[in-house]
């Protein structure tokens, strides 16, 4: 379970803020989508959308759920074994819950063309450019092995934008530390029965749809 940051730096698995889920009793649930199905066609298509909203994403959120009721179980009864047995699914399909939740505000009908403002300003500091950014995070999330996501993450450490690479539902902030600003998921099921194995078509038609205005109000929280 690596999880890449650039070219180089690999990091170990944290599970921190899994655990910090698992304090709340309170059920996760699966958020609406801030739009239809078929609302980011011909980019995606509505068939994809809905599988990928109503029936991966909610398995992800009925398994988390599971788990953490399994996970109050065995800490109420001081059973560290079952706690660390149950890491890897926490880890799994609360990241699931967390990449989804955090991807489907990213995208929008109205998306597409570039960021304003202050984010576009870090962005051509980082990057050099707009469209430099797009190739290095496009180049990073292509080449994701197997299921995985690419993201652009904000550094609070020393303030400044990151492209990383995840492998499979390894949240962002959990395994890196960076603060994730937009993601794309690369999981077959994200793409395939429109775009069939031609992942780089799918990441290129995507950048249509980001909603810039979504990842400009996370990058102002990110830095308070
Ligand atoms: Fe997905």
């Amino acid at each position: 379970m690596l999880c890449r940051i650039g070219n180089v730096q690999r990091c170990a698995a944290g599970l921190k803020p899994l655990l910090g889920i698992v304090a709340s009793r309170q059920k996760h649930t699966l958020p609406d989508l801030p739009y239809d199905y078929g609302a980011l066609e011909p980019h995606i298509s509505a068939e994809i959308m809905q599988l990928h909203h109503s029936k991966h994403h909610a398995t992800y959120v009925n398994n988390l759920n599971v788990t953490e009721e399994k996970y109050q179980e065995a800490l109420a009864k001081g059973d560290v074994t079952t706690q660390v047995a149950l890491q890897a699914a926490l880890k799994f399909n609360g990241g699931g819950h967390i990449n989804h939740t955090i991807f489907w505000t990213n995208l929008s009908p109205n998306g597409g063309g570039e960021p304003e403002g202050e984010l576009m300003k870090v962005i051509q500091r980082d990057f050099g450019s707009f469209e430099k950014m797009k190739e290095k995070m496009s180049a990073a999330t292509v080449a994701v092995q197997g299921s995985g996501w690419g993201w652009l993450g904000f550094d609070k450490e020393n303030g400044r934008l990151r492209i990383a690479a995840c492998a499979n539902q390894d949240p962002l902030q959990g395994t890196t530390g960076l603060i994730p600003l937009l993601g794309i998921d690369v999981w077959e099921h994200a793409y395939y029965l429109q775009y069939k194995n031609v992942r780089p078509d799918y990441v290129k038609a995507i950048w249509n749809i980001i909603n810039w205005e979504n990842i400009n109000e996370r990058f102002k929280a990110a830095k308070k």
